[in-house]
């Protein structure tokens, strides 16, 4: 039998006991032995839950208590959850998380904690909900150079994106909804202005690149000033908005980004719609890979984070090497990336002229309900460039073209 302690028992933490009970027989021939869970630490009491028999609150039990030997943080947030992380590496305990925050900022750290214990530190579920994603670049991918990660890696933006464009619901009505279904962070702006899918690409390209990629280099840019209008002049062209966080080498150098970007239907991820992630990864020989599935929930989230105790009994003496250096992988400056931009302006005279004079030939957009603006797409060019030249129109949004 292998003990384990649960760290957090709100939606994670509760999916991860509800699958281990659900699928107690299949996991325990998986890993070999019994997974039995010891201890739940939580502040909150939960009267009525069979989980308060093992319910503690201090979290001095779960480290001093030999017997745990594997410890699955699913708290979310940076602290405590770093600390009692690095306590039970400490204490030669392997750890199984889904917080993106902690593995974002501390991953290179936990993980070299981790082999030189002959431990592990896995992640799965910090990335993609219940997708395996961490595990395919660590271990299957390996033969490749990844030139590109593209994902829709936030859950929630993309079901408010989806109900928008579908149902027509408006922006707050559709987060109410994520809301209410588990999906969203506690602080919306998490989701909202694409904080989680920074993090989630940071680490991505950390794994990929074997590099620590800091989060706070990524640009970032989420779907707050998406508007019904844009989706409007989405689908007069026959594309969707998505929200994207890319990772991309050229030229020997990377640059990532996370923004909202209009996709047609030939784009892989075109179809990635509700509350799925899809997660794109292009290598130098096997060419294109797609990963999709569930990106948030509860049940599969806790079926990524169960997958890892089972990798974690497995491998109770022996750590699953992982290469991701501390040190910092130097990002191509954004200003310098190219991009074709969806642009809609305020109508005002000779406005067609004035966006020639600026952008020279462009594609016009028309809604014909919508006769107060001028809409059109510009030629390739670097960010740097199109600010200059936005700065003399008056931009009600601009969103990067992927097609
Ligand atoms: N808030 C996140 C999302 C949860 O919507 O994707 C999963 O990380």
């Amino acid at each position: 039998m292998i003990n384990i302690a649960v760290l957090g028992y709100g939606t994670i933490g509760s999916g991860v006991v509800e699958v281990l009970n659900t699928n107690g027989e299949s996991i325990k021939k998986r890993a070999g032995e019994k997974i039995n869970i010891k201890y739940v630490l939580d502040l909150r009491e939960f009267p009525g839950d069979p989980i308060m028999e093992k319910l503690v609150h201090d979290i001095d039990i779960i480290l001093n208590d030999p017997e745990v030997q594997i410890v699955v943080e699913v708290m979310g947030g940076v602290e405590p959850a770093y600390t009692f992380v690095k306590e039970s590496l400490l204490r030669g305990k392997s750890v199984c998380t889904s917080n993106k925050e902690l593995v974002a900022k501390h991953g290179a750290q936990l993980l070299d904690m981790a082999k030189e214990r002959g431990l592990n530190f896995l992640f799965e579920a910090s990335v993609g909900g219940g997708i395996p994603i961490i595990r395919p670049l660590n271990q299957s991918l390996t033969a490749d150079e990844i030139v590109e990660i593209t994902g829709i890696l936030n859950g929630t933006t993309n079901y408010i994106l989806s109900k928008m464009s579908d149902e027509g619901l408006d922006f707050n009505t559709a987060l109410k909804y994520a809301q209410e279904k588990g999906y969203a962070e506690r602080n919306p702006a998490a989701d909202i202005e694409g904080y989680d899918a920074c993090r989630k690409i940071a680490i991505l390209s950390s794994l990929a690149f074997g590099m620590q990629v800091d989060f706070e280099d990524i640009y970032t840019e989420g779907i707050s000033k998406i508007t019904y209008n844009d989706i409007c002049y989405a689908k007069s062209m026959g594309a969707r908005i998505k929200l994207f966080a890319s990772s991309i080498k050229e030229d020997n150098k990377v640059y990532a980004m996370v923004a909202p970007v209009l996709i047609k239907a030939n784009h892989p991820l075109y179809s990635v719609n509700d509350v799925f992630n899809g997660i794109f990864v292009r290598g130098n020989v096997i060419g294109d890979v797609m990963f999709y599935g569930s990106g948030a929930g509860k049940l599969p989230t806790a079926s990524a984070v169960v997958a890892d105790i089972v990798d974690a009994a497995k491998h109770l003496e022996k750590n699953i090497w992982t290469i991701w250096s501390s040190k910092k992988l130097e990002l191509t400056d954004v200003n310098k990336v190219k991009h074709r931009f969806f642009v809609r302006v305020v109508k005002q005279e000779n406005i067609k002229d004035l966006v020639q004079q600026l952008f020279g030939e462009v594609e016009e957009v028309i809604v014909d309900t919508i006769l107060d603006e001028y809409a059109f797409i510009t030629s390739m060019q670097s960010e740097e460039q199109f600010n200059q030249k936005k700065e003399n129109l008056q931009v009600l949004n601009a969103i990067r073209v992927r097609f």
